[in-house]
């Protein structure tokens, strides 16, 4: 590691609680059970949110879980090293995270009935949260302007890699029947409808009062509050001061940060890369 970034199979990967050598077990040998439920995702997506909501709906609408156990204990990323310790011991039908694009996902999901939901969001949202979040935190490569991150974003030159090519690999799976596409703005429009949809695909059934603690306690405000879930707790080892995952939780805000320079280079990029795909496939313009 010279620039900042863990290098693994050519992509970068944030340098703290990321091992090569955990990452190559994790994409080779972890093994996705039939009662897993995996949440996949570009960083920045509203990975979190995802994550709160499929707690609320395993809890029936009640708090208690939310509010006592730390996200990243409730639902461990695979690929990160403590989040892969703790998912090898864990019983019974787990909740995983994963930022791992579709190629180097564990192929044991292939053959089980896991179910994913994937969740993706207008990526110049994508861009600025990015920006926020990585200028804050401690366990990967800070920028130092925003322009300089927008540059790293369209050369898959930040966390991960390319935006483009993650969803273009995940965007394969989505005619099968246990992977389930969400996006950040249909939560953000119809959380309701959307939430019901998350619970239909996972056969779960609610009531109207569970249904609205749900919807209630996995809002931007109330989580914001919610130490256990804007992860206030994570050791300043990890992030800055200023650090916030819950930072402002809406559609848009890239109209707020990026140059119209910089918007026609994005939308150039996109049109080529995300060539051959539906437009209809994307809530966004
Ligand atoms: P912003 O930085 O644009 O505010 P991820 O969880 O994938 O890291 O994504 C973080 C983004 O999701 C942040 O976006 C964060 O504010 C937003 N987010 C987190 N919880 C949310 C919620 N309950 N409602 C809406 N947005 C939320």
């Amino acid at each position: 590691m010279t620039d900042g970034y863990l290098w693994f199979e050519g992509l970068p990967f944030p340098s703290i609680d990321y091992s090569y050598e955990g990452l190559k077990e994790a994409c080779t040998k972890f093994v996705i059970k039939d009662e897993d439920t995996v949440m996949v995702s570009y960083p920045k997506s509203g990975t979190h949110w995802l994550i709160e909501i499929l707690c609320l709906i395993h809890s029936k609408g009640d708090t208690t879980w939310i509010r006592s156990v730390s996200i990243w204990d409730r639902a461990p990323w695979l690929e990160i090293d403590t989040g892969y310790e703790l998912l090898k011991e864990r019983e019974g039908p787990r909740f995983l995270t994963s930022h791992l694009p579709f190629h180097l996902f564990p192929k044991s999901f292939f053959t089980s009935k896991a179910k994913v939901i994937y969740i993706m969001r207008n990526p110049k949202d994508v861009l600025v949260s990015g920006y926020y979040y990585w200028t804050t935190t401690k366990f990967s490569k800070k920028p130092e302007s925003l322009d300089q991150y927008f540059q790293w974003f369209l050369q898959g030159y930040v966390p991960y890699g390319s935006w483009f090519e993650h969803i273009r690999g995940w965007m394969s799976m989505r005619d099968r029947e246990n992977v389930l596409l969400l996006s950040y703005e249909e939560l953000q429009k119809d959380p309701r409808s959307t939430i019901e949809k998350i619970c239909q695909f996972l056969g779960k059934k609610l009531n109207p009062e569970e249904l609205d603690s749900v919807l209630k306690n996995s809002s931007f405000h109330v989580m914001k509050e919610n130490k256990m879930s804007n992860l206030e707790t994570l050791p300043e080892t990890y992030v800055d001061k200023d650090f916030k995952i819950t930072r402002k939780g809406i559609c848009g805000d890239w109209k707020n940060h990026l140059t119209m320079a910089q918007a026609e280079a994005f939308d150039k990029l996109y049109q080529e890369k995300m060539a051959g795909f539906p437009k209809e496939l994307f809530p966004w313009d």
